[in-house]
């Protein structure tokens, strides 16, 4: 070779290096709901607080709505490398083998969110993320959405009227105690299949908070919706621990800040998002909302309690009780 052909040999692999290094990274942020939730303005958030701070290196992408991966295809792609990031609801990390995040699904352990944040917000939360580590998963952050309401074809009043109704379930032993201990019949289901199981009566009815119930358009298709905010359903922010491991230092400091700002935000929209939801239901006028009175609400909540205690060899009696240490609750009052 001469020296000539070497020289521009040389150039054009100094050239080729220098535009593989000012490739941006690429994020792929999958998750299951519509945009218009908190899940979906905070993962926006996130994308442009990622993209500002980063100067452009770091390019997110989100995929909304389930259109690249479903609940259990999503974990699956996230620890394969296949997407970067995700934030699947708590319930759903039991059958990743980290069943402790179904404490979060226990019938009314939180009364409302400042109760809440005591945990996703301390260090409690923080080593129930860092258990994730294991399954090659580093959990960044907890996003909140909101307390969920039964809904069904019928009025849900009381316990009774639960009995023999095939409800839709995450995959959450919890969830499916919960549904147990009034006689429904849980059936564990992906999100992206709820509207047509609801449908077509493959099942009678759901939980969600209102803000999926709303923008999935379930309310078309469920007569009755009782506010019964018996349980919380909020998200664990993940990502691939390898890749995570493997940024830049500095990319992933700034990265840190940007989940940091986008988690401030999702904690401030979740509840002006759900109210906003629950209004629309009730402008749509297609479901008739039902507050329960304090009487049936203790009907309920005494009906579905022993869920805590027989899910205690599940998730740990300790765990239970620390949480009830922080928030103030006490099953034996009720
Ligand atoms: C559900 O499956 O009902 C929820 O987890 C969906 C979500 O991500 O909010």
């Amino acid at each position: 070779m001469n020296i000539r052909k070497l020289i521009v040999g040389i150039a054009v692999a100094a050239f080729s290096l220098t535009a593989f290094a000012q490739q941006p990274i690429v994020i792929k942020f999958s998750h299951v709901v519509a945009n218009d939730t908190p899940k979906g303005h905070a993962a926006e958030y996130f994308k442009k607080k990622a993209e500002e701070l980063t100067g452009g290196k770091v390019k997110v992408e989100v995929y909304a709505n389930s259109t690249l991966y479903k609940d259990k295809e999503e974990m699956e792609a996230l620890q394969l490398g296949a997407v970067q990031m995700l934030a699947p609801s708590l319930a759903k990390f039991g059958p990743l083998g980290v069943k402790e995040f179904e404490v979060f699904d226990l019938p009314y352990i939180f009364d409302n969110y400042d109760e809440l944040h005591k945990i996703t917000q301390g260090p409690a939360g923080r080593a129930l993320l860092d258990k994730l580590e294991a399954k090659g998963v580093k959990g960044l952050a907890y996003w909140d959405n909101g307390f969920k309401s039964f809904s069904a074809n019928k009025p849900l009043r009381n316990p009774e009227d639960f009995k023999g109704l095939k409800m839709r379930i995450q995959s959450s032993k919890v969830l499916e105690s919960q549904m147990r201990a009034l006689g429904s019949l849980p059936q564990v289901m992906a999100f992206s299949e709820v509207y047509q199981a609801l449908q077509t009566g493959v099942v009678d009815g759901t939980e969600n908070p209102i803000s999926n119930l709303y923008t999935q358009k379930m309310h078309e298709v469920q007569k009755h919706l009782t506010l019964s905010e018996h349980g919380y359903l909020g998200y664990a922010v993940i990502t691939n621990k390898k890749f995570w491991d493997g940024l830049p230092a500095d990319i992933r400091a700034k990265l840190e800040e940007a989940m940091k700002q986008a988690t401030t935000y999702a904690n401030q929209i979740a509840k002006a998002e759900n109210d906003k939801a629950l209004d629309a239901v009730k402008a749509a006028g297609k479901t008739q909302v039902y507050t329960p009175t304090a009487q049936e609400r203790m009907a309920l909540k005494k009906a579905l309690i022993k869920t805590h205690t027989d899910m205690e060899s599940r998730i740990g009696k300790d765990l239970i009780q620390s949480i009830y240490k922080e928030t103030g609750f006490d099953p034996a009052k009720l």
